[in-house]
């Protein structure tokens, strides 16, 4: 279970009525005044007002090293969707850390509660919990590793710390997929099919050994008990509904319109458009790559879009486009804008902290097995 904080006071409305400026001067004054002792962790796909006031950016493999590793920091707040804010409340949190800071919690802000993440919501612990009672009903559960992707809620990241699982990210889900195949001869993927098949495909895998668990069909998720026995990768039936949007015939448009162009994408986009691509790569991959580019390089790049404006305007010695027709963007992730940064951010600094997100200990213990069996996959 996760509580938030509510402030009593909560007095949100005025916020949205003031302009950017004043906005981003209120904000730098509490960042002033907190100093070191607060961190502004940003997503890639934040907004850009947003970005410029953060103190880190990061994938989201790079966001959870950073509160992993956090020394000085007494106070974060993660513009980011729930499930990485809670993620970083684990790991900032967890009893070593506790001990050095003699027991004192860090909190952790979502500036707002409803940036959640669609995908996420597509696996809960109780649907996991019956698919695995399930497939012990056909095949040795000891033989099968779950596997979540760190898209997902706390409740999911325990239960695989609790049956020898781990947690990936879009950065490291071959080498967390060869860890678990070091230890079982099969395993559980979920919530995000795509990231799944399309790390399982690049490592020699093929779509014969991938079924796909639907959660809602209650006869052993809509497969035979044969294509389980069969299987080495089982994928939970979820996706990102951003990527999803990217198509095998956007891929096609741009190259027959710039020959030569470089097509770039998230591995959260389904599999015709992956293998479609030149590459593909988690947040921190994609900028990478644009950065290492030679000026006049021509890219087509398939994931949200306020990253892929970013990238545009930073980088105005290279073609970027957007690789979808239509627009692209993480609903979500966008809620989060100056208005709720600073009314997080004054009351955090008024001693009345609002949208605190804090994982129970039990669920937080076992999440963080999970969690630290990634940190050290290399
Ligand atoms: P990254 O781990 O690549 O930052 O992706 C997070 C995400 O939510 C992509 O949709
Ligand atoms: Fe979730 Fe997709 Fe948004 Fe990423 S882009 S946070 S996977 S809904």
């Amino acid at each position: 279970m996760v509580t938030s904080i509510e402030n009593p006071t909560y007095d949100f409305p005025p916020y949205k009525s003031l302009d950017n400026g004043v906005l981003t001067e209120r904000i730098q004054a509490v960042r002033a005044q907190l100093g070191p002792e607060l961190m502004i962790l940003g997503h890639h796909y934040q907004q850009d007002e947003v970005i410029a006031l953060s103190d880190l950016r990061g994938d989201s493999y790079q966001l959870s090293q950073m509160a992993a590793s956090s020394t000085d920091c007494r106070q974060i707040v993660f513009c980011g969707v729930h499930f990485m804010a809670e993620t970083a409340d684990i790991l900032a949190n967890r009893p070593e850390k506790l001990a050095e800071r003699g027991g004192e919690r860090i909190p952790v802000v979502l500036p707002d509660l409803a940036a959640g993440c669609s995908m996420a919501d597509m696996a809960g612990i109780e649907q996991v919990e019956a698919a695995w009672d399930d497939l012990g009903d056909v095949i040795d559960t000891d033989d099968i590793t779950p596997v979540t992707y760190i898209n997902s809620a706390a409740s999911l990241k325990a239960f695989c710390g609790r049956h020898g699982g781990i947690v990936c990210t879009s950065s490291n889900a071959a080498a967390v997929l060869e860890w678990a195949f070091a230890r079982t001869k099969r395993v559980l993927f979920f919530p995000d099919q795509h990231l799944g098949r399309n790390t399982s495909l690049k490592m020699g895998m093929t779509n014969e050994q991938m079924p796909v668990w639907d959660p809602h069909d209650e006869d052993l998720g809509g497969n035979t008990e044969q294509a389980l026995t069969d299987s080495k990768v089982i994928l939970w039936k979820g996706h990102c509904s951003v990527h999803q949007m990217f198509r095998p015939e956007h891929v096609d448009q741009f190259r027959s319109k710039f020959p030569g162009i470089k097509v770039l994408v998230h591995p959260e986009c389904p599999q015709e458009v992956n293998d479609l691509a030149d590459l593909s790569g988690s947040t921190g991959y994609i900028i990478k790559e644009v950065q290492a580019a030679e000026p006049g390089t021509k890219w087509a790049i398939g994931t949200e879009l306020h990253l892929v404006n970013r990238l545009k305007a930073e980088h105005p010695e290279q073609e970027i486009h957007f690789l979808s027709p239509v627009v692209c963007m993480c609903a979500t992730m966008y809620r989060i804008n100056l208005a709720h940064l600073c009314w997080s951010l004054e009351n955090l600094a008024a001693g009345t902290p609002v949208n605190v997100i804090e994982v129970d200990p039990e669920t937080a213990e076992w999440s963080l097995v999970a969690l630290e069996r990634m940190l050290q996959v290399k």
